[in-house]
């Protein structure tokens, strides 16, 4: 039987996806082979590769001027590329929205004078920082474009007069984006794309170069821009899955179709905890993120019962990170509307229960 899972990532994946992969997994398209055993180099492969890439560049309207990366090393080794590809004149600003876009600045003081340009500690992180002033003379601006842990999300682009750069890991795909409003974008795949494995890379191409004298070599997007994203072994059968979930999104209409679904969702579940007064969402109201919903009760000792009875019923990973507590039901593209409805359901009937 299949549960609801609520997990933050790796999250869930369309059920059409999962049963397609499963019936090519043995014998992919007539090659008498699995994804998992065929030569990156081959026909079957490079297929398989080009139409991941035209499809993210279709389905996320990626104008010409920008190259589409497929990497490795997660989110979390652009933390890192970030800052050893774009820093130029060895300065850039970060606003620091949650848990992530915070690992992002620590690991970019590494490598040159950074900024805190803003925060949203003092409350807990349950908004996002606005009307933000920058330096004039830095390389580049950096957003967490959603707060996985904490539930917001930025609905606005930080005004600039350098690129920004927006780690989309938990936001992408689910509604559309201007991509020529940011200079990088990036995303690590366990959410809305595929499996853990494979890392989104946009980047402008007037911003690709060697980058600082010590950036190794895989962490170079000039390196990874030069080969079409095959200078080494690339995570086929992660991009292999990302190339099914595209096409699954391309047919239920693109991300305009995506954003309707995902705010009906999403609207869904906030309106039912707005509406009671045993279950509260800390969140400023215009920042609430669509994919990750945090939320508690009136006490720790129920939020524990309720994560204990809800994995029971067949809604798991609903329980909050550590930072924060509580649950977070994150509701990412896959995530059936059923399953919401099935979720506040259970909530009623926990609240009819403990109140
Ligand atoms: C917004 C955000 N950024 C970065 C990461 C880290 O991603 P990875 O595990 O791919 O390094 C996560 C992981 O959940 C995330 O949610």
């Amino acid at each position: 039987m299949r549960v609801y899972n609520f997990s933050a990532g790796p999250s869930m994946l369309p059920l059409e996806v999962l049963e397609q992969a499963q019936k090519d997994f043995l014998d992919y398209n007539g090659s008498g082979m699995s994804v998992t055993e065929m030569s990156h180099r081959s026909s079957f492969y490079d297929e398989i590769h080009k139409e991941c890439l035209a499809l993210f560049r279709e389905l996320l309207n990626v104008p010409d001027n920008y190259d589409i990366l497929l990497v490795q090393g997660g989110a979390s080794t652009q933390f890192a590329a970030v800052p050893l590809n774009l820093l130029k004149k060895g300065k850039a600003d970060y606003i620091v929205s949650g848990n992530f876009s915070n690992k992002a600045y620590q690991e970019a003081c590494r490598y040159g004078d950074i900024r805190l340009a803003a925060s949203s500690k003092d409350k807990t992180f349950t908004y996002i920082p606005k009307n933000v002033e920058f330096r004039d003379d830095i390389d580049y601006v950096h957003i967490c474009h959603n707060n996985t842990i904490f539930g917001t999300k930025f609905n606005y682009v930080p005004e600039c007069n350098c690129p920004v750069v927006a780690d989309m890991s938990s936001s992408i795909l689910s509604e559309p984006v201007d991509v020529s409003k940011y200079g990088v974008i990036y995303a690590g795949a366990q959410k809305n794309i595929a499996p853990a494995g494979v890392t989104l890379v946009i980047v402008r191409k007037d911003l690709i170069s060697d980058g600082m004298e010590f950036c190794p070599t895989m962490l170079k997007w000039k390196t990874q821009a030069e080969n079409d994203s095959l200078y080494n072994t690339p995570p086929a059968f992660a991009i292999y899955m990302a190339m099914l979930v595209l096409r699954h999104l391309k047919k239920l209409g693109g991300l305009t179709a995506m954003q309707k679904i995902n705010q009906e969702k999403a609207a869904l579940l906030y309106d039912y905890i707005d509406s009671s007064d045993f279950y509260t969402n800390s969140v400023v109201k215009e920042d609430r993120s669509l994919m990750n919903v945090p939320f508690v009760t009136p006490n720790a000792d129920l939020d524990k019962k309720f994560v204990q009875e809800a994995a029971k019923a067949g809604f798991v990973s609903i329980k909050g990170h550590k930072l924060v507590g509580g649950m977070r039901a994150s509701i990412y593209n896959a995530m059936p509307r059923e399953g919401i409805v099935a979720l506040i359901e259970f909530m009623k009937k926990f609240e009819q229960e403990n109140k």
